[in-house]
């Protein structure tokens, strides 16, 4: 038993987490992310990300990423690919290229073709363009070496060029702070529509989930989200899910309910077809001082897990 077996008995493809090889090199901490039961799917927490894998140009390094990869692959664990183009984490000889557009355009559909080619058949998904819009839902420019060269038909080019690289990927636009109703919902939407109808495919759309204790709200508002979005042909899924409380003050009982608030909406959204949690312990979190996540630092289940496991319902 576990939250990947509960995940799947409700119908869904897989309960995962983000994993680093930092985790990897935790012997306690990777015996617990190696447990299927609870895990069904890794994603790779910088491993894939531009600098890592093109850290020069046309230069590519996937050691880090495959020994990620082989791992799922050894436990019969799915991978979501995270991620093609972002404005974060591109490495300077981008950044500070001074590139035109149509160079700009060259760098990027190449670096596509290599990463999404080198892992084809490998990944469940790929998230192919993340974090490419504005609070208000208008298209990022400002820090985007992407947005402010090419504008936002990189988005479409990047997703032609993932799927012509590996056409059985699902394809998605990933974001945060589109959980719930709102401008910038509306703008990840609006994006979908934009892919589509530069002819290029989208198949899913990746609410990140990175969410505040106390601040969760309702079950019914994800799940009316979730289906503005299943209603534009996508499947959903949570991909970053993690809850901070305070460390000096955590609410861990109100953090179990939000949990299971979470997985109650996917639950009930037949287009939502997983969760993966950003980490799985305290240990290991990009957020200082806010014990997000299921296990703690010691690598001791939380109320947050049972909660998880009981929202699922029963294996
Ligand atoms: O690799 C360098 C290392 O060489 C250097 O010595 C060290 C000094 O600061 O930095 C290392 O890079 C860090 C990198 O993680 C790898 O550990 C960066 O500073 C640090 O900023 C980076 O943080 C990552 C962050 O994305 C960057 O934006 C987090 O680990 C990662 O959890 C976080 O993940 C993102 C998702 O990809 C997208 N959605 C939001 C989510 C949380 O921010």
């Amino acid at each position: 038993d576990g939250l990947n077996v509960r995940a799947k008995a409700a119908g869904k493809k897989y309960f995962g987490t983000e994993i680093s090889t930092t985790v990897m090199n935790d012997a306690n901490a990777n015996n617990i992310a190696k447990n299927s039961q609870d895990f069904g799917q890794y994603t790779c927490e910088n491993e894939m990300k531009f600098d890592a894998l093109e850290p020069s140009r046309g230069t590519f390094n996937y050691a880090n990423a495959d020994r990620i990869v082989a791992q799922a692959q050894a436990n019969g664990m799915l991978m979501r690919c995270h991620n093609l183009v972002w404005h974060n984490q591109v490495p300077s000889w981008v950044t500070n290229g001074h590139f035109d557009n149509a160079t700009l355009i060259s760098i990027m559909k190449n670096h596509i073709a290599n990463v999404v080619g080198h892992y084809k058949g490998k990944c469940y998904a790929w998230d192919v363009v993340n974090e490419a819009l504005n609070e208000d839902g208008t298209y990022r420019t400002s820090g985007s070496v992407w947005g402010s060269t090419i504008g936002p038909a990189y988005i479409p080019i990047a997703f032609a060029a993932a799927a012509e690289a590996d056409p059985d990927a699902k394809l998605y636009y990933n974001d945060y702070n589109c959980d719930r109703a709102g401008a910038k919902a509306t703008g990840a939407q609006n994006l979908i529509k934009m892919v589509k109808q530069y002819g290029a495919p989208i198949h899913g759309f990746g609410m990140q989930g990175h969410l505040t204790t106390g601040q969760v709200g309702s079950a019914s508002q994800y799940v009316s989200n979730m289906q503005a979005f299943a209603a534009l042909g996508v499947e959903v899924a949570f991909t970053e899910l993690d809850i901070a409380t305070p460390s000096s003050n955590p609410n861990f009982q109100q953090q179990a309910t939000d949990y299971a608030t979470i997985v109650s909406a996917c639950k009930q959204v037949d287009a939502c077809v997983g969760i993966t949690t950003w980490g799985f312990t305290d240990k290991y979190t990009w957020i200082s001082n806010s014990d997000p996540l299921p296990w703690d630092s010691n690598l001791q289940k939380k109320p947050a897990y049972t909660a998880i496991l009981n929202a699922w319902g029963s294996s």
